[in-house]
């Protein structure tokens, strides 16, 4: 049985990072090193050699259920960033997002992991408009395949709470880049160390069921509103505004511009695929 993550001073054994080659794994790769003693890193992408006894590198296809209850061993803790992370042919999405949130579930379940942060999306509710303001109990609204299997993965993270007693915060990622690239992004932008400071607070806070929050920064214009998440402390430190000049010289969004209309912006006018 592994240890609980409210047990140490925010300090665990061994924690998993999938999507560990991707944009976030890489950031926080580095990020994330003072939380735990072993940072397992994994992808089915290439992931740069393991720098030190405080890292192991164990390669992984999310959709290879027998893979994943290997790989999901001796962790104390998972930060479940892997999969696809834009909107694509439903197939992709069912091996890498569907089936590999599945899988994680099940190994942490048969391992006796307690607790798993789970990235999920802005993208679960894309469809409601710019001028709504959401808690984390509006309808969701998935935006395209990408955004249904994060809803999914956040039903198999209320599920395996409810039956099996696995802690989640699912973290619904606004836009988590170096800096706002667009208009939306002024709305939805999380900085890294914002990000970082969620990711440590879904990890130790005790008892925090299954809990859904948005992942934003402490930016002008806000869409969502984590009053329900409070018992996380997450307070954000950066804002958008400081780049509001730069991306005001961008020129203007067309009012008829889904990314002027939806939550989701472009992802609401994706697809469909294989049409021909
Ligand atoms: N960056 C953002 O602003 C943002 C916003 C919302 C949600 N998210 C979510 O956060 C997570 C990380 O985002 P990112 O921007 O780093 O995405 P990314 O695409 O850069 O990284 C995702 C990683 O998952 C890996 N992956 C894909 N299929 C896999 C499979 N079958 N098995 C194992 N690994 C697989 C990829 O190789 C990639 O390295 C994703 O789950 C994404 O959906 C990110």
């Amino acid at each position: 049985m592994s240890t609980s993550p409210q047990a140490s001073n925010n300090k665990l054994h061994r924690i998993l990072l999938t999507g560990a080659a991707g944009g976030l794994g890489k950031v926080l790769r580095e990020r994330l090193r003072p939380f735990a003693e072993i940072l397992r890193l994994s992808d089915i992408a290439a992931i740069a050699p393991s720098e030190g006894p405080h890292e192991e590198v164990v390669p992984c296809d999310l959709s290879d259920k027998a893979a994943v209850h290997a790989l999901v061993e001796g962790c104390d803790a998972i930060v479940h960033l892997g999969g696809v992370s834009v909107e694509r042919p439903f197939e992709e999405i069912l091996e890498a997002n569907i089936k590999g949130v599945f899988n994680v579930y099940e190994a942490a379940r048969r391992h006796g992991v307690k607790r798993v942060v789970f990235a999920s999306s802005n993208h679960v509710i894309g469809f409601h408009k710019q001028s709504d303001r959401l808690d984390a109990s509006a309808q969701r609204r998935p935006d395209g395949y990408y955004g249904l299997s994060k809803s999914f993965g956040e039903d198999v993270a209320q599920f395996y709470f409810d039956r099996y007693g696995i802690e989640t915060v699912s973290i619904r990622i606004g836009s988590s880049f170096p800096e706002p690239l667009n208009r939306r992004m002024m709305s939805t932008w999380l900085s890294y160390r914002d990000l970082t400071s969620l990711i440590e607070k879904s990890i130790f806070t005790p008892d925090v069921k299954h809990t859904i929050v948005y992942g934003m920064s402490a930016n002008r214009d806000v869409w969502w509103d984590n009053s329900a998440a409070s018992h996380l402390g997450f307070v954000p430190q950066d804002t958008s505004e400081v780049f509001r000049d730069k991306v005001e010289a961008q020129p203007p969004v067309a009012p008829t511009d889904p990314n002027a209309i939806y939550q989701g912006g472009a992802f609401t006018a994706q697809g469909p695929f294989g049409d021909k």
